[in-house]
């Protein structure tokens, strides 16, 4: 099959020509498919849905629960039998991080800084999907996410621009896997700056400048346009007061023009009927015409393209040609995913609808990567018995937010991964059996489980405490008090303030929710099974007052010169520190690693590439894996530029006592930045490089760059 661009844009063109304006319309509408009243969503907005299918007034269905595959097939047969022109719709739903095999939610994954792995969970979530008539994704989230109150950080990829687009673009290449026949189209979303909503609340506002939404925000969607990604998704949130829906500037102008995405461009839920509540559209005829302007090409879930877009173009408003425009993305994508010639491909007779060894096989590996230890005062690995308490141990709960599988029941607690790994230990739900177990038995320490449950984070789920709960805090007093070192594990879907509880354990270990495998990945990593490697893609504040906190910030005219700095006058707070809990990046290993100095292949850079080295040493019993990470400083530059930046990771293995030199290339490439008048490019002068196990690094090396 000739799948190249030209190819596939003539067979768009000669359909085109044969379309009505109604179907062409037809072709920019995603409509939901089957009862999603469970979503808290209007259900009513489906009684039409089959009759304008076969009406081609429908190019795009979205699946709202796991297992629809009997409707969706219906629903392809209405399109490709019934309609006039038999034009196959494209299938969406959500798989933000697995479809039937679950894998750690997102920001979990990011933890794991390895890139490999996670293209081969999303490769694997794509198989899946297109076994039970599933063509496209509404994912990966690339929202940077500073904010952890917002509840959507738990989809996200962290705060970091860099590992957000090395992430896009494993997540990108793994669904989309060269259009192969097991493959599903990504969509990048939400563009852009949507998690940036003021005051972490789902759906708020958010302020952001041109430059630092491209010099942060954006650089993972340009990722994913560079990639290749099939579809992108714009926000729900207005950016200095313009809903992204009808947003032209960051649609057409930065999206399509500059970054030159060539596929259609998704609204998100009934945002576009949305936009009279925003204030901007008087009705939904209004809204259509903004939305579509702008560069919205389909509409999701409300149908103001439907009821309007052909009234528009016939009061000569729109032109067609404009209609013809939008279409032609939607077609030409039809054709490049072979959704065309193939429209029953995904709809396979012997249906999957279980678990298999493989799926779990990378499901287990991606747990014991993501989890992260954030303290460990000796007592981990476990040595002899432990006792496990609290009912939370037993919890299936560790899949979190948007996850559809029709295995859930299949997840591992901490309980059977326990049991699975035959771990020698006691479980007691409550404190009283604790107590006599513990009067009897030579316990070596005691293991609690707390956090927030799965509905705690995601969409809608923003929250103004992020401070531990009182029964967790109850469970933790219990457990003192049985005078066994403690070790706390947290499930979370975001940063939560842990200032208070760190002090009071021996270990503690962040898993978040690792999908399917969370339990046995847990049993492995606290019996040494697993050494942990997870580094933390966001920020852990002390507190929330301090939020927002990321370490890629831009220094102050007034920057302090240590905590003790006894000036006043400084960039600082009076009644606490600024300092996160945890930096960006950090996460402990049971093998201790030494990095020694950095050296640099040149300290002038003249329009070659120059290599940074850094020796880094196992000096521990333990073999591990550390990832190192390189950090750059622009000193001098012509809009003030972060105190560090992620430039670069490399995950090694080391066994016990072995070293290695680690090197990174320097290349303009990763200089540049956008300028006050839009250039990307590198400024002349003095960079600073640090490389280190996290972002708080002091030690570097300069270089000057010269041209
Ligand atoms: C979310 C999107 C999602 C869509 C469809 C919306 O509420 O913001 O991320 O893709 O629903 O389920």
């Amino acid at each position: 099959m000739d799948n190249t661009r030209e190819n596939n844009k003539q067979k768009a063109a000669l359909l085109l020509k044969k379309m009505t304006l109604t179907e062409k319309v037809g072709q920019l509408s995603q409509r939901t498919i089957g009862d999603t009243s469970h979503l808290g969503k209007d259900a009513t907005l489906n009684t039409e849905v089959f009759k304008d299918i076969a009406e081609g007034r429908v190019g795009f269905a979205l699946q709202p629960a796991y297992d629809m595959s009997n409707d969706m097939l219906q629903a392809q047969e209405a399109a490709v039998n019934k309609s006039r022109l038999k034009i196959p719709l494209m299938i969406n739903t959500d798989i933000l991080h697995g479809f039937i095999t679950i894998f750690p939610i997102p920001l979990a994954l990011a933890c794991s800084f390895d890139t490999v792995l996670i293209q081969k969970a999303a490769a694997f979530s794509a198989y899946e999907a297109s076994q039970c008539g599933i063509y496209c994704t509404h994912a990966p989230m690339l929202d940077l996410a500073r904010d952890p109150r917002w509840g959507r950080v738990s989809e996200s990829f962290g705060e970091d621009p860099f590992l957000g687009s090395e992430i896009a673009s494993a997540y990108v290449m793994g669904y989309q896997n060269n259009e192969a026949d097991n493959s599903i189209s990504a969509t990048a979303k939400h563009f852009a700056g949507y998690g940036a909503a003021e005051g972490g609340r789902d759906y708020d506002s958010s302020h952001v400048g041109e430059i630092e939404m491209k010099n942060y925000y954006l650089i993972p969607f340009k990722r994913a346009v560079e990639d290749g990604v099939n579809m992108i998704m714009c926000g729900f949130n207005t950016l200095d007061g313009m809903p992204l829906t009808c947003n032209k500037k960051y649609l057409t102008e930065i999206l399509k023009k500059e970054f030159g995405f060539e596929g259609p461009v998704i609204s998100d839920w009934c945002a576009i009927y949305e936009l009279a509540a925003h204030g901007v559209a008087e009705n939904p005829k209004d809204a259509a015409f903004k939305a579509f302007t702008a560069g919205t090409d389909i509409e999701m879930a409300s149908t103001c393209y439907n009821d309007n877009l052909e009234i528009i173009v016939k009061e000569g408003k729109i032109s067609e040609n404009q209609i013809d425009e939008a279409v032609l993305r939607v077609l030409e994508l039809k054709y490049k995913t072979g959704l065309m010639d193939n429209p029953f491909n995904h709809f396979k007779k012997e249906k999957l609808n279980s678990l298999t060894e493989e799926g779990e096989e990378i499901a287990e590996k991606a747990a014991e990567e993501s989890a992260v230890l954030l303290k460990n005062d000796g007592i981990l690995p476990l040595r002899g018995k432990c006792l496990l308490l609290g009912k939370k141990i037993e919890s299936k709960d560790v899949l979190g937010c948007w996850q559809l599988s029709s295995e859930a029941d299949k997840a591992y607690s901490i309980k059977k991964g326990f049991e699975n790994e035959k771990l020698d230990f006691d479980y007691a739900s409550e404190i009283q059996t604790a107590r006599e177990l513990a009067r009897n038995n030579n316990y070596k320490s005691v293991i609690v489980n707390i956090g927030e449950s799965s509905g705690e984070s995601g969409e809608a789920a923003s929250k103004q405490n992020l401070n531990l709960n009182k029964d967790n805090l109850d469970l933790i007093i219990s457990a003192k008090k049985l005078e066994l070192p403690l070790i706390i594990l947290v499930s979370a879907g975001r940063p939560l303030i842990l200032t208070n509880i760190i002090e009071q354990c021996d270990a503690l270990l962040y898993i978040w929710f690792l999908g399917h495998r969370t339990g046995t990945a847990v049993a492995r990593i606290l019996s040494g099974k697993i050494n942990p490697s997870g580094k933390l893609p966001m920020t852990f504040p002390q507190n929330e007052g301090q939020i927002p906190i990321y370490y890629n910030r831009l220094p102050t005219g007034r920057p302090l010169s240590g905590e003790n700095d006894p000036d006043k006058f400084k960039c600082r707070y009076i009644d606490g520190s600024g300092k996160p809990l945890f930096p960006f990046g950090y996460g402990l290993s049971y093998s201790k690693f030494k990095y020694n100095q950095i050296f640099l292949s040149n300290e002038i850079m003249n329009g070659e590439k120059i290599t940074v080295f850094a020796t880094v040493a196992n000096e521990s019993y333990w073999d591990g894996i550390e990832t190192v990470q390189l950090y750059i400083r622009d000193r001098f530059a012509e809009i003030s530029r972060p105190v560090k930046e992620l430039k670069g990771f490399k995950r090694i293995f080391l066994k016990s006592g072995q070293s290695e030199i680690v090197d990174f290339d320097i290349t303009d490439k990763m200089l540049a930045y956008y300028h006050s008048d839009g250039t990307f490019k590198a400024d002349n002068g003095t960079f600073e490089i640090f490389i280190g196990s996290d972002s708080s690094v002091t030690e570097s090396v300069k270089f000057k760059r010269i041209k």
